[in-house]
């Protein structure tokens, strides 16, 4: 194997199969690994080029689509890219239990982004504060005109706020334009604004600008669902009151809440990138807000309605678009849009957040009752199987025979796998 050094002088003015072909010599990966890496399914190659730096293969995951979601009375089909067994059966299981209550009611506090600018080096910083305030209207002007097309869709700057902290280095000031980016996420809108402004901003107040980016914690972009199981549907008075207890849990211990709100976003993950969208903006926000009572809590809430009931409420920051980046080249992130059915982003952030609520219910109701275990290793199994080199129909026999012997285990797949195979 040749010495391996990371520094390939030139490898980016390579194309994708001549940068593959170096990597493989300088790996030795064999044929059948270049050929997969090489195999760019749904997103054409000159695409995948374009869409990243040093581009050398793609990767394929699956995507499946979550049934029995009913949305604001109207019934939705989901797309979700997940690597995880499980997780698209926990949005159909739940879904379906809570169709004779109507599903999921949703709603979006608005589309509204904030830019943050950092200004430094400001003697006076309330002064600085209140001199920028009173530059609004200038401010509203010069961000307007970096994005007419945002405007055009009635989109645009909306308000200001200028915080002030004090920190080992000396005060900051930090300003907010807060912006309406409508059907786009909005990340590059706010951040040209940003960078346009920041000149001027250091002119008012005779500070030096350093940092100029948006904010993920999209508190003004909050998107919200809610729905109710009934008691007897989902299995009783005590499958109901320990899915109580398990989201209390989450409220009280950020132990818990961590994997609480890692379930959530098992289903919001899945749909953001099945649309194209920066799954790392979503998760960041939702985290922050999960932590904003300055305790990190679970982002669902889970009560007992007077019917006895159980009623379940999710709100997080949804920060996606329809019109940007990877949504609009990547031709599945389009095909999932279209199998969504939605019109615009706070339709895509409503259903969004109804996935979210779905997988925690699911979560909650199989770690209350049986354990997570069971449905989890029934699918895992097959990946097990698969794992041990079982191909077609041998997938689902070897993976039966682990599930009935409770043993998800690669080498009993293995030993499973051969008998099956001595015995044809
Ligand atoms: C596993 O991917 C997700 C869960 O751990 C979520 C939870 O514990 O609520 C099952």
């Amino acid at each position: 194997m040749p010495v391996l050094s990371s520094r390939i002088a030139g490898f980016h003015q390579l194309t994708p199969s001549e940068r593959l072909q170096k990597v493989a010599d300088l790996c030795e990966l064999d044929a059948q690994q270049v050929e997969s890496l090489s195999q760019y399914g749904n997103l054409p190659e000159n695409l995948a080029s374009h869409m990243v730096e040093n581009v050398a293969g793609a990767m394929t995951l699956p995507l499946g689509i979550a049934t029995n979601m009913i949305i604001d009375g109207e019934e939705v089909l989901i797309p979700m890219v997940t690597e995880e067994s499980s997780v698209i059966a926990a949005v159909c299981n739940a879904a379906k239990q809570c169709r004779s209550t109507g599903g999921f009611i949703t709603s979006t506090s608005g589309s509204e982004m904030i830019a943050q600018i950092q200004l430094l080096e400001v003697s006076d910083p309330e002064q600085a504060r209140l001199k920028i305030l009173e530059q609004k209207d200038t401010i509203q002007a010069l961000c307007d005109e970096v994005d007419p097309v945002l405007l055009k869709h009635g989109g645009g700057f909306r308000d200001l706020e200028v915080r002030v902290f004090s920190t080992p280095s000396g005060p900051m000031v930090v300003t907010h334009l807060i912006v309406d980016t409508r059907d786009a996420m909005g990340a590059n809108a706010v951040n040209s604004m940003a960078e346009q402004l920041a000149p001027e901003i250091a002119r008012w107040t005779g500070g030096r600008v350093n940092l100029r980016i948006l904010s993920n914690l999209a508190d003004r972009r909050l998107a919200r669902a809610r729905a109710v199981w009934t008691c007897d549907e989902i299995g009783g008075p005590d499958v109901r009151d320990g899915i109580l207890s398990a989201s209390q849990f989450a409220q009280a211990d950020p132990y818990r809440a961590t994997t609480h709100n890692k379930g959530i976003m098992n289903g919001v993950t899945a749909v953001v990138l099945a649309t194209g969208n920066d799954t790392r903006a979503v998760e960041a926000g939702a985290h922050a807000y999960a932590a904003r009572s300055g305790q990190y809590r679970g982002l669902s809430c889970w009560e007992r309605t007077a019917e006895g009931d159980l009623a379940g409420t999710l709100e997080l920051p949804l920060a996606v678009g329809l019109i940007g980046g990877a949504t609009k080249l990547h031709p599945t992130a389009q095909t999932s849009l279209k199998i969504l059915g939605v019109q615009n982003a706070s339709a895509l952030a409503r259903c969004i957040a109804a996935v979210g609520l779905a997988q925690n219910f699911a979560a909650l109701k199989a770690l209350a009752t049986t354990g997570i275990q069971k449905g989890h290793m029934a699918l895992h199994a097959q990946n097990i199987a698969m794992m041990a080199g079982a191909q077609g129909d041998e997938i689902e026999t070897v993976a039966q025979r682990l599930v009935e012997e409770s043993q998800v285990r690669l080498d009993i797949a293995e030993v499973a796998l051969a008998e099956l195979r001595g015995k044809r």
